[in-house]
């Protein structure tokens, strides 16, 4: 791990450097890191981490003004609601600071928008290389996105994104190029909206009331770039066993 760039986190309302030593501390005493990319209001990261006391977890968003909530809740004492185990950065994926290289156990991204959720749905090479360098060899990477965005009216600026489905995720070559650039596929499936409430997002905890949201989830595991065998990692093998036709549960 670099010691040279300080990460940009918040303390309450502001933006700080967080100390290298502090950063090494934190992660040292973890038992597992969990890095939620596009936090957003980080409220998942938060309650991933009241109810882990004992794991490290790091929200990444580069609209930090939106975290600022959450983050003076995670200030308080741990009596009082405080989560002194989340680490919330402010940083883009695509240029994500070195000091975060290579911490997460796992890595989730949850109703992504934008940038995130282009490069994840075309897999840009800058997205997905950020993603995969916050990665330890073999950690898992679950993204979830909910299909709704490709239902009229659909958002101008998604409207060239091909809907991503079971079958589009292998005939678009995102397997593919999520294997080229370490993440080798190991699942990808619909999930209906009544299971909505076992993904603890706060936006589609909103898609969720009364509507029809199915979502797709795809869950990779990072290997070496380029090795799609990826047969180092006993995680990567358990992905080999799964059938060739994604799964559908819908
Ligand atoms: C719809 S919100 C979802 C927030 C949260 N994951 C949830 O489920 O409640 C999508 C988030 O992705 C973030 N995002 C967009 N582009 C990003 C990028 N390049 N790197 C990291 N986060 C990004 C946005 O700032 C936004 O907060």
């Amino acid at each position: 791990m670099t010691r040279t760039t300080a990460l940009k986190v918040l303390a309450g309302k502001k933006l700080t450097d967080l100390d290298p030593d502090e950063w090494a501390k934190a992660q040292a005493s973890a038992e597992r890191i969990l890095v939620d990319v596009g936090t957003g209001d980080a409220r998942t990261a938060y309650r991933q981490a009241i109810a882990h006391p004992e794991w490290l977890v790091v929200g990444v968003d580069p609209a930090w003004q939106r975290m600022t909530e959450t983050a003076v809740r995670a200030a308080r004492k741990p009596a009082k609601g405080g989560a002194p185990n989340l680490v919330l950065v402010s940083s883009a994926i695509e240029t994500v600071p070195a000091a975060l290289h290579g911490v997460a156990d796992e890595v989730m991204v949850l109703m992504p928008w934008g940038k995130l959720l282009r490069g994840v749905v075309l897999g840009e090479a800058d997205v997905l290389s950020g993603l995969r360098a916050v990665a330890k060899p073999g950690a898992p990477l679950e993204i979830s996105i909910g299909t709704s965005i490709w239902r009229e009216p659909i958002p101008l600026e998604i409207r060239d994104l091909p809907e991503l489905t079971p079958e589009t995720v292998v005939s678009t070559g995102l397997t593919d190029r999520l294997a080229a650039l370490g993440w080798q596929v190991a699942d990808v499936r619909l999930v209906p909206h009544t299971d909505l409430d076992t993904i603890s997002s706060s936006w589609a905890r909103r898609l969720g009331s009364g509507a029809t949201e199915t979502v797709l989830h795809l869950r990779a595991v990072a290997v070496d770039p380029r090795d799609p065998v990826g047969t180092q990692h006993p995680a990567a093998e358990s992905a080999q066993d799964t059938p060739e036709e994604p799964q559908r549960d819908v």
